[in-house]
């Protein structure tokens, strides 16, 4: 339930935590953000951390940890096999999801290894709403296929769709009709879906997947990354959802889904990731792969003390005092983004306000990277490091040519419990005096371009002098502000 305020301006988030342990930051003078980001290759994976005043650049492994997590923490149980920490994660996911079964993985994109050697083969697919890019890079490293099918909705920058990540569902069916399901390795449904900017999937949607799955005997697994955003968007935009509990919700869907997984980092404020089944056969079929990639049984990499973090954090996903942050603090972000008419995904999602930078730099072409163009130019405006998710977070097709992104985001992701209201004002405020700076900002070409992953740690230059042009602009309207 939210709280009404006599005198709001916007519906101001609040927050129902208090900050105890706080983290000194630095906010550099507009030329060294400059000199920072071009050191940087003008992408912000490469920059330093004490270089960043916020860093949005993502939520995972970055969300503030509760006193309770901590105080677990200084009770784990160090040994290479039968920790009790293990004990206690185990009985935290039985909580949460109802599931006996479950392997630690280090973390999420861990799990999408051993689901990938599992189930892909060459020449099968992996049917999704919408890939992402560690899941991608697994499915093609064993030959394999991605095939999204999220409902158009979800590829257009604005619309009423509380549910953007929703599959086609009609789709979906005639794609395992065409393909046979002995050529479906998996469907994976991933909450929260990530790279169209943290939109959620319904309830309804979610089972109508797992039925399909079921009806052709095809395995259905759900990435729960991001789950805990989505589960709120059910509470707050799915009528079914209004009266269940929240628990009731993670344990319909774990009936449902074949297998779950999920990275800690998001899902359980934490670090180190799981995979989940009701089924022992699945689980027997995956079990050997974590010894072979992971660890023993009951650490999977996972170092003791995140274990005790991670078990604290699962029960915390169940409480929506917590899980309300994130999406209040990004529904925050994006009205004042959108109310002064920079172009911003919507409706809100989880994980962070998406900048659509199609429309904030239309003339730029994908190959000179508008996303990742933009999102330097906000590390140069306010020392804020977003990530770029656009034609830059691509992988290149086998025959080496571009794959331009349906969706050229700059991503501001808010990490839960961490930021306050008047630094995402702060945010909101530089974010928009670069929108009134728009027609400076100039693209990028490569000098460094991996061929896996590039995005991590690809080195880029500016085209021109345009971020001297920013830089003298600032000067200009904030003076000797930093
Ligand atoms: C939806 C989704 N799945 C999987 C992963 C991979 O998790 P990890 O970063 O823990 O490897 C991420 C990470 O951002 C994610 O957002």
């Amino acid at each position: 339930m939210s709280v009404k305020f006599y005198r709001a301006e916007n519906q101001v988030p609040l927050e129902m935590h208090k900050v105890r342990v706080v983290q000194k930051l630095t906010l550099l003078p507009v030329e060294e953000r400059m000199r920072a980001i071009q050191a940087a290759g003008n992408n912000t994976f490469l920059l330093r951390n004490r270089d960043i005043y916020l860093d949005m650049i993502t939520d995972s492994g970055v969300n503030a940890m509760s006193d309770r997590q901590t105080a677990a923490m200084h009770v784990a149980d160090d040994s290479y096999a039968g920790s009790e920490s293990f004990y206690r994660f185990k009985a935290a996911v039985k909580e949460v999801f109802g599931v006996d079964n479950v392997l630690p993985t280090h973390q999420g994109r861990a799990a999408e290894n051993i689901l990938a050697t599992r189930y892909i083969t060459p020449g099968k697919s992996a049917l999704m709403n919408f890939h992402f890019t560690t899941t991608k890079a697994h499915v093609t490293r064993m030959g394999g296929e991605v095939i999204e099918l999220v409902h158009k909705s979800g590829l257009e920058p604005i619309n009423d769709e509380p549910f953007k990540g929703d599959f086609d569902l009609k789709e979906l069916e005639e794609t395992i009709q065409r393909l046979t399901p002995e050529k479906v390795g998996f469907v994976r449904v991933e909450a929260g879906t990530n790279l169209i900017g943290g939109q959620p999937v319904s309830l309804e949607n979610m089972c109508a997947v797992a039925d399909i799955c079921h009806k052709y005997g095809v395995v259905s697994v759900l990435d729960a990354s991001l789950l805990q955003d989505n589960v709120y968007f059910m509470k707050t935009r799915e009528a079914q959802c209004k009266y269940m509990s929240t628990r009731e919700i993670y344990h319909l869907l774990a009936d449902k889904m074949d297998i779950i997984y999920f990275s800690a980092r998001k899902l359980g404020f934490a670090r180190g990731g799981a995979i989940i089944s009701h089924n022992s056969d699945i689980i027997k079929g995956l079990m050997e792969f974590i010894p072979l990639f992971e660890g023993f049984l009951t650490y999977g990499g996972i170092d003791v003390r995140s274990i005790e973090a991670m078990a604290e954090g699962l029960l915390e996903s169940l409480d929506m005092d917590y899980i309300s942050h994130g999406p209040e603090f990004i529904n925050y972000l994006v009205k004042e983004l959108d109310d002064y008419g920079v172009p911003v995904i919507k409706p809100a999602g989880g994980l962070g306000a998406h900048i659509n930078c199609q429309e904030f730099v239309p003339d730029m072409p994908h190959n000179q990277y508008p996303a990742a163009a933009v999102s330097a130019a906000i590390y140069i405006a306010g020392g804020i490091r977003p990530m770029e998710r656009g034609t830059l977070s691509e992988q290149r097709e086998p025959d080496g040519t571009e794959r331009y992104a349906e969706l050229e985001l700059a991503r501001l992701a808010v990490p839960r419990r961490v930021f306050t209201l008047s630094q995402l004002k702060y945010v909101a405020d530089r974010v928009k005096w670069l929108w009134d700076n728009r027609e400076l900002i100039g693209g990028l070409k490569w000098v460094e371009e991996p061929e896996v992953l590039r995005f991590f740690f690809g080195r880029l230059k500016e085209i021109g002098h345009w971020q001297e042009d920013l830089v003298d602009k600032f000067r200009q309207d904030f003076g000797d502000s930093l």
